[in-house]
């Protein structure tokens, strides 16, 4: 073999490498799910309905640049009123028609505000679209939303449990204090992969939110909500540290913002 051919040879084969996605494993079977920062999540099935969950993206300082904007989108979720949630939830729908998903009192302000596609629901419903069937559960928070000196009531706060046509199943907690119904919620639905929100002050830190994964006991478990802002303390690898010793069994993803797992 000649040199060139030989370091051409080894470029290819170090390309290869390098290319093998972080998580080579199957996880979503068909489903890939895109970390946007902060709660922000992009999920797409596997007949590529675009599913954005709690789209703060154009002010989140961790949402990398281009994945601010959206071409396409089916269906927005949206776990309660407040800003870092809703996001840019009005802008998404009015550019790609995609229904937004919420609980009917912060679906109300939505429509007075110009969406035309709204989907009220409430918790322990389930709302079919697309094959999927999406159920609002409960979460423990606040949810309302602020315009200058006023503070508008945005009904509850709610987490996510979306099944898709194949079956994989993923729970979004929203914002959300540890409760003892995770457990029901693991029993009922089973969702594949959690998404849980560990940066403490507001939620969850990764003590509970290791406690919250022993509940619901799902395979894989995708850290959120922590290090946009300085308030959010809990970090990464001290839920890594706790979930390695208390609920081996379930495997810790943490993604880089804009990073994505399938
Ligand atoms: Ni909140
Ligand atoms: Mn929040």
């Amino acid at each position: 073999m000649k040199k060139s051919n030989l370091v051409l040879c080894v470029m290819s084969i170090l390309l290869l490498v390098l290319s093998v996605p972080l998580h080579a494993e199957e996880i979503g079977r068909g489903v890939k799910v895109t970390y946007l920062g902060h709660a922000a999540f992009k999920l797409v099935s596997p007949n590529g309905v675009v599913i954005y969950l709690d789209p703060f993206l154009s002010g989140n300082p961790k949402t990398p640049p281009e994945l601010k904007t959206v071409e396409k989108a089916d269906l927005i979720l949206v776990t309660h009123g407040h800003a870092d949630h809703v996001g840019d939830t009005l802008a998404i729908a009015e550019k790609t028609n995609a229904k937004i998903v919420v609980i009917p009192e912060l679906g109300r302000y939505l429509t007075r505000k110009g969406a035309k596609n709204v989907v009220g629901m409430n918790k322990g419903g389930t709302y079919t679209s697309h094959g999927m069937a999406i159920t609002m559960v409960h979460a423990l928070h606040s949810s309302s939303i602020t315009e200058g000196d006023q503070v508008i009531y945005a009904g509850d706060p709610a987490g996510f449990v979306i099944r898709f046509e194949n079956g994989f199943t993923v729970y979004h907690a929203g914002d959300t204090g540890l409760f003892g119904d995770m457990k029901l919620i693991g029993e009922i639905y089973k969702p594949d992969l959690s998404l849980l929100p560990i940066g403490s002050h507001f939620t969850m830190d990764p003590r509970e939110a290791t406690y919250a994964a022993k509940l619901l006991g799902s395979k894989y478990v995708i850290p959120m909500h922590y290090g946009t802002f300085p308030v959010l303390t809990g970090t990464a690898e001290e839920f890594v540290r706790l979930m390695t010793k208390e609920v081996p069994k379930t495997k810790v993803l943490v993604l880089k913002p804009g990073q994505m797992v399938q």
